[in-house]
């Protein structure tokens, strides 16, 4: 019988989950727990490169794992862990970084996007692709579900593994794939940029109904009169709509866009009501998991367990294959 597929994708506990994460990487990921051995991670590590207050770190790492369990994460299923929980995922950093050229990095756009917005050019920013290579290949993994803005350190970390396997083992490392989902590679935010969290443009997983009112009702929109058409090409709402209604509803909203008389307002209701619908599950599972104490913390420790044992086995490989 052919090995399982080994599934594994992380998530930076940096602020509260928005919809762009949910379907550039959530979604997908989770979908992918019922194909394979699945690993998933709260990647706190690499919250420090840019988060230096340890409160709002353990706080964004419960939340985020509560919001992972809340989405449909079945720990029955899949890993679930704190990356720091495994403290090897640095060692083998280490020794990827010394094989690691820094043309490379110097060339990863994800650094320069966040030392142009401002964030401290820090050592660990730089090397971040590095870590997050070592959290890839110490799983032996296949697959990487993310965004589109992680393939190019999808790419790193297989450059990174080839010239491991250069030099000290054909074997060594497996070669994983990026997994992208086009069809929503990059969700908009409020203003029509790509959404996060830096743009200030995100729209909660888990927001209250008064500011999500607030958010979608202030969406821009240009001032086409009530009774005229409305562009379709580019609208925001309609992008987003298109995440949360089915194809019915979303080929109904596009044709009364396309036929005038009804004004953006309404659209926008409309959008509000499917998106508050759309995580009125996880929402309800969410508002369980928040009650049950220590059951967080019980699933991370039994994660950590099951993935410290086989980061464990591949750092024997790997001290072994480089001489240490
Ligand atoms: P942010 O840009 O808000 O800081 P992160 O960089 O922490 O978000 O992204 C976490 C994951 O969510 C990554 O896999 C990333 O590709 C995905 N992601 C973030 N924003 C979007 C978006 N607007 N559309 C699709 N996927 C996204
Ligand atoms: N860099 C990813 C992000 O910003 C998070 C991450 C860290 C990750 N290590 C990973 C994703 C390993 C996939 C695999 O979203």
């Amino acid at each position: 019988m052919p090995a399982p597929l080994r599934i594994l994708s992380g998530l930076q506990p940096t602020g509260r989950l928005h919809i762009g994460n949910y379907f550039g990487m959530m979604k997908p990921a989770l979908a992918l727990q019922h194909e394979g051995e699945a690993f998933y991670f709260i990647a706190d590590y690499h919250s420090m490169t840019a988060i230096f207050d340890p409160k709002e770190r353990r706080d964004n790492v419960l939340n985020l794992a509560i919001d992972f369990l809340a989405c449909g994460l079945d720990p029955e299923k899949a890993v679930f862990f704190r990356q720091s929980d495994v403290p090897e995922h640095t060692e083998l950093s280490w020794i990827l970084s010394c094989v690691c050229p820094i043309p490379m990095l110097e060339n990863a756009t994800s650094y320069k996007d966040k030392i142009a917005r401002g964030l401290e050019a820090n050592a660990g920013l730089f090397t971040y692709p590095v870590l997050m290579s070592a959290d890839i290949l110490i799983y032996d993994s296949d697959v990487v579900p993310v965004g589109k803005d992680q393939k190019q350190h999808l790419e790193m970390c297989r450059d990174l593994a080839s010239k491991m396997n250069h030099l000290y083992g054909a074997n060594l490392f497996k070669l994983p794939q990026p997994r992208i989902r086009e069809e929503t590679a990059v969700v908009p935010g409020l203003d029509g940029q790509k959404m996060s969290k830096s743009y200030g443009n995100i729209v909660g997983l888990f927001e209250d109904e008064k500011p999500l009112k607030k958010k979608i009702m202030g969406i821009p929109t240009d001032s086409t009169p009530v009774e005229s058409p409305k562009p379709t090409e580019g609208s925001t709402i309609l992008q987003f709509y298109k995440l949360f209604a089915s194809p019915d509803d979303y080929a109904a909203m596009e044709a009364d866009f396309r036929k005038g008389g009804i004004g953006y307002g309404d659209f926008k209701k409309r959008l509000l009501e499917k998106t508050w619908a759309y995580f009125a599950e996880a929402r309800e599972k969410r508002a369980e998991i928040v009650v049950k104490k220590g059951y967080v913390e019980d699933v991370l420790q039994a994660g950590a367990a099951k993935a410290r044992a086989v980061a464990r086995k591949t750092m024997d490989r790997v001290r072994e294959a480089v001489g240490l």
